[in-house]
């Protein structure tokens, strides 16, 4: 009874959270002033944000992997499954095939720039209804969790 009473509350803040921050839209659709247009960048596909190159390890060490799951269990799993199956965030089997690990790294770190400029983030957020609060991660919790991801895909942890 208390789990459920924990449940719904958890439930509400997120449904408060996702509904949130749209009151302050009210310039949205007035044109911007021409010197205020940027460029488009070209999509990459690495996202936005500070991580631009990202050099994987290969095998995996086992004390990222080992720090990774622990950031995950205390942070990010409530949302995200390590299957594919999407609880409020997408589950993350074989997201290391889906994304770049730059990607991956500044959604982890940068979420609200990416939902705010990166198209990829922004289909995410339609398909979930739900906008991933910011987590709050160091670069260095960011590149744990990405080295457990990649154990998760089945990637070789050396010794
Ligand atoms: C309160 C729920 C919630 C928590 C906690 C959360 N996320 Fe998310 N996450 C989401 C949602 C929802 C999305 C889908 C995009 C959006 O709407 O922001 C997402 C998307 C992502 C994506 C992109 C997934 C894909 O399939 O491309 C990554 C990477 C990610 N989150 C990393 C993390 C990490 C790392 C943590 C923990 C440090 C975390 N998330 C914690 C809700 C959450």
């Amino acid at each position: 009874m208390k789990q459920l009473a924990v449940f719904l509350a958890f439930a509400l803040i997120i449904f408060i959270y996702a509904c949130g921050g749209s009151g302050d839209n009210s310039s949205a659709d007035k044109p911007a002033p021409k010197s205020m247009i940027e460029e488009p960048a070209a999509d990459d596909g690495k996202g936005v944000g500070e991580i631009k190159e990202v050099s994987l390890n290969s095998p995996l060490k086992p004390a990222m992997v080992e720090k990774g799951k622990a950031i995950y269990e205390m942070k990010c799993a409530a949302c995200h499954k390590l299957s594919d199956q999407r609880v409020v965030g997408p589950g993350w089997k074989g997201i290391t095939e889906r994304r770049k690990p730059e990607w991956i790294m500044n959604m982890a770190t940068n979420v609200d720039i990416m939902l705010e400029k990166d198209p990829a983030a922004q289909a995410l957020l339609k398909e979930c209804l739900v906008r991933m609060p910011n987590q709050n991660l160091s670069i260095g919790d960011a590149r744990d969790v990405l080295e457990f991801m990649y154990a998760n895909d089945g990637q070789e942890v050396g010794n």
